[in-house]
């Protein structure tokens, strides 16, 4: 595996140089990079984990870019996996059908298909075409009878596609826009391939909540921008597209949804998105400030918290074991000293170690054999959930520290 990645100097939107930094989380390895038993004691690749913000056009974003194929050539996360997730997408797919490609001629191209749940849903309605660099996802989609193209998408892949293809009545990108270096190439690709009256619909976590109650640890190297509506309004106009429509949509906490198209005016809803996200800031440097030095405190809240219950004897384990957990045990050095183990649901996962911590990661049955003092909950997005399923484990006295947005215990 080839362990490299290069430090940019300018603004992935308007090439602006001298970013702010605004976050440090040090150098951590990859989020997803869980380790083999036989492969602890090897060096393990590590880079740079540092939020910046550009004054420019409030993009905020990592400069070191780790090689994508390291990170998307064998893709681990599937989107048909969680169902709620497939059902949104599935939804999203049938307002592109019934909207924008109302004819059974009519293309849709989807980037960053995954395993094709979304296109899969409307292939029935119009021509689909999925776009993902991850082989062993597109061959999951190829089986559903989603046609998928395996590669990056960019402008030479857009020129392919109308060759063979023609032009598409719809695009598609959902939660993958955090994922690209180079914006300027996906842009272009998707102004060449959108037809006149086509619209590019996509979906990406909003910083607004990033910044509120979403929580640092959604800062991983996987994620190299997090969008606000006017960092995306400044890269549309640069390439002379524009945003038609955008709305706040509850996934993720909260995600951005919008509609691009090479004619037409904003609605109504892009201007009170404009103004909620100025009231809130999110083109201010001091914001993110603000937010760094609150996630600051927050790690000294859970480490002093973590150090007086190992002080009284306790064991402490970890609840969940997903990406966003390895930003939060890294940057808070928790390791197989202080976290004795971690349990997840994901068979894949059981049986290796956390990447950077050295964590044993254990099928969640163990955590009733166990019984440990305290858990802390690395997958805090599902609080609600997992606290009314464990009901049992918290009746025989197991605690859960919730280490995010704000430290509690339930
Ligand atoms: P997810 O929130 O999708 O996170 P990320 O994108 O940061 O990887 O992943 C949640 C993780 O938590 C996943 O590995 C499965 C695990 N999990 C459990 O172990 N038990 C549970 O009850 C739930 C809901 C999730």
């Amino acid at each position: 595996m080839k362990a490299d990645f290069k430090h940019k100097d300018e603004c992935r939107i308007c090439r602006s140089k001298g970013l702010k930094k605004i976050l440090d989380l040090g150098t951590m390895p990859l989020a997803n990079a869980f380790l083999k038993k036989e492969e602890l004691n090897k060096p393990e690749p590590a880079f740079p984990l540092v939020v910046y913000f550009c004054e420019t056009c409030s993009l905020v974003q990592l400069a070191d870019v780790v090689d994508s194929s390291m990170m998307f050539s064998d893709y681990h996360y599937l989107t048909s996996a969680s169902k709620p997730l497939a059902d949104h997408f599935c939804q999203l797919g049938e307002e592109i059908a019934r909207r924008f490609a109302t004819n059974r001629d009519d293309l849709v191209v989807e980037i960053g298909s995954n395993d094709g749940v979304l296109l899969e849903s409307i292939k029935d309605k119009c021509r689909v075409l999925g776009v993902d660099p991850a082989k062993n996802v597109v061959e999951i989609a190829k089986k559903r009878g989603v046609e998928t193209i395996c590669d990056f998408f960019g402008e030479e892949l857009a020129e392919k596609i109308v060759k063979k293809y023609g032009h598409a009545k719809a695009m598609t990108a959902n939660n993958v826009m955090a994922h690209v270096d180079d914006l300027h190439g996906v842009f272009k690709g998707v102004k060449k391939l959108l037809a006149d009256d086509g619209v590019f619909v996509f979906e990406a976590h909003w910083v607004g909540n990033l910044i509120g109650d979403g929580g640092f640890d959604q800062i991983y190297h996987e994620h190299l921008c997090y969008y606000s509506l006017h960092s995306l309004k400044h890269m549309t106009e640069l390439l002379g597209l524009k945003i038609i429509d955008a709305t706040l949509v509850p996934i993720h906490g909260q995600s951005l949804k919008v509609y691009v198209a090479k004619h037409g005016e904003p609605s109504r809803q892009v201007a009170d998105l404009l103004k909620k996200e100025k009231e809130l800031r999110l083109d201010r440097i001091e914001t993110y400030k603000a937010f760094s030095d609150k996630v600051e405190s927050n790690k000294i809240k859970l480490l002093k918290l973590i150090s007086g219950l190992k002080a009284e004897g306790k064991q402490i384990a970890a609840y969940g074991a997903p990406a966003k957990g390895n930003t939060l045990l890294n940057y808070f050095h928790l390791n197989g000293d202080t976290v004795s183990f971690v349990t997840d649901t994901t068979p894949l996962k059981q049986g290796l170690y956390t990447p950077g911590t050295h964590i044993p990661v254990l099928a969640p049955e163990k955590m009733n054999e166990m019984l440990p003092d305290y858990v802390i909950l690395l997958a805090w997005n599902y609080a609600d959930a997992i606290l009314a399923k464990e009901k049992a484990l918290r009746d025989k006295g197991v605690k859960f520290i919730i280490p995010v947005p704000e430290v509690r215990i339930a």
